[in-house]
């Protein structure tokens, strides 16, 4: 007799502001089970996608309903990050595991022993781009983030590691999560005339941000932008137009990282009916790995402490490069590449030119 087939509860905001967010990560989820089969150990796999609509208690009501009602065995996803802390308490209680693919705010995965993450932290990101600019002739900077947990996240690391580094914080400004008017915002940075603005925007708002950015006259001004990688988004990168050539920004995938296992998985991506993946793709196919893997090493035990064992110092090649899950901490330990927006043969594509190696989140780091 075959086992019972293994469900993966795949929660993400299909609709609503973010569902980009969810298209790129479903499409990569079923484009990974395409590539390698509906079977792990003996065991049959089975994805079920619901749509949250970016709402943190219907994300929590489909959690308990998946895990309750249909005997999901992982829940996965959660696009942004009051999502995933909403669904928490249900890993906690059920014991099931929570692979957060999207969602990048540092403490999410202290809100359960449940959870694990392959998508990234803002810390991971940001510490390496300020010591970046503190080398790179930027001494005084504006930062804008998106005011919600993870724009904290990436206000405060880049404001202390910029300090650190010598750097001078001339303003930080904290604009509204969906829907910005991010005009006022940027005159007053033109006005504050620094050597560049630091930005944090959720994927997806990038474009808005660009434009403004543009308008307001900061590129004539001479006023340089930097970020992390959610900014030049590879879902929306090429329709930017000129402003976004020349912007640096630190991030863990793009989809012009040169390897064998990114052009697997753009094909892949691309025969799912995706078009260009994302570093959410990436985090949706990452996810995906990190289940089939453990799953792989319990024998196909899905109970949630074995999958939990399992998932600790799991080690795999990704279509961003080498990745790791901390056993200590649960969460993803990568390498942060530094990537400027070219022009690649009539594309824009953020090209990587540097990177730091198995960057741990140092927000953790630090209180550890
Ligand atoms: C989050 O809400 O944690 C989040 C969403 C989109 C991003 C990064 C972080 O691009």
């Amino acid at each position: 007799m075959a086992q019972d087939t293994v469900k993966i509860g795949l929660i993400l905001p299909m609709t609503g502001p973010f569902a980009s967010t969810g298209r790129q990560i479903s499409t990569a989820a079923e484009a990974y089970m395409a590539t390698h089969g509906d079977e792990v150990a003996g065991t049959k796999v089975e994805l079920i996608l619901e749509d949250d609509g970016g709402v943190p208690d219907q994300t929590k009501r489909i959690a308990q309903e998946m895990v309750v009602n249909e005997g999901v065995k992982v829940l996965a996803g959660f696009g942004l990050t009051p999502l995933a802390f909403a669904a928490a308490p249900i890993a906690t209680q059920a014991k099931v595991p929570m692979v957060v693919m999207a969602a990048a705010t540092s403490s999410i995965t202290e809100k359960s022993p449940f959870i694990t993450r392959t998508s990234f932290t803002l810390p991971q990101a940001t510490v390496p781009l300020a010591r970046w600019a503190a080398d790179n002739d930027i001494s005084k900077v504006v930062t804008v983030v998106a005011d919600y947990a993870p724009g904290i996240d990436a206000e405060n690391a880049f404001v202390n590691e910029f300090k650190n580094q010598g750097g001078e914080i001339v303003e930080s400004i904290r604009v509204p999560v969906a829907n910005p008017d991010f005009a006022p915002f940027l005159q007053r940075v033109r006005d504050a005339q620094p050597d560049a603005v630091f930005v944090f925007v959720p994927s997806g708002v990038g474009s808005a941000f660009m434009k403004q950015f543009q308008d307001r006259g900061l590129a004539d001004a001479g006023i340089k932008l930097i970020g992390t990688g959610d900014v030049t988004d590879d879902d929306i990168l090429n329709d930017m137009g000129d402003v976004a050539k020349g912007v640096i920004t630190t991030h863990h995938y793009s989809a012009a990282h040169e390897s064998a296992e990114n052009d697997t998985f753009k094909q892949a991506f691309k025969d799912a009916g995706g078009d260009r993946p994302n570093f959410m793709a990436a985090g949706g196919w990452d996810g995906m790995a990190l289940i089939y893997q453990a799953l792989e090493k319990t024998g196909g035990d899905a109970s949630g402490p074995a999958l939990m064992e399992a998932i600790k110092g799991m080690e795999w090649e990704s279509p961003r490069g080498p990745v790791s899950i901390d056993p200590e901490t649960r969460d993803i330990v990568q390498d942060m590449y530094y990537r400027e927006v070219k022009d690649v043969d009539g594309e824009l594509y953020n090209v990587e030119f540097g990177k730091e190696e198995a960057v741990k989140d140092p927000a953790k780091a630090a209180k550890n």
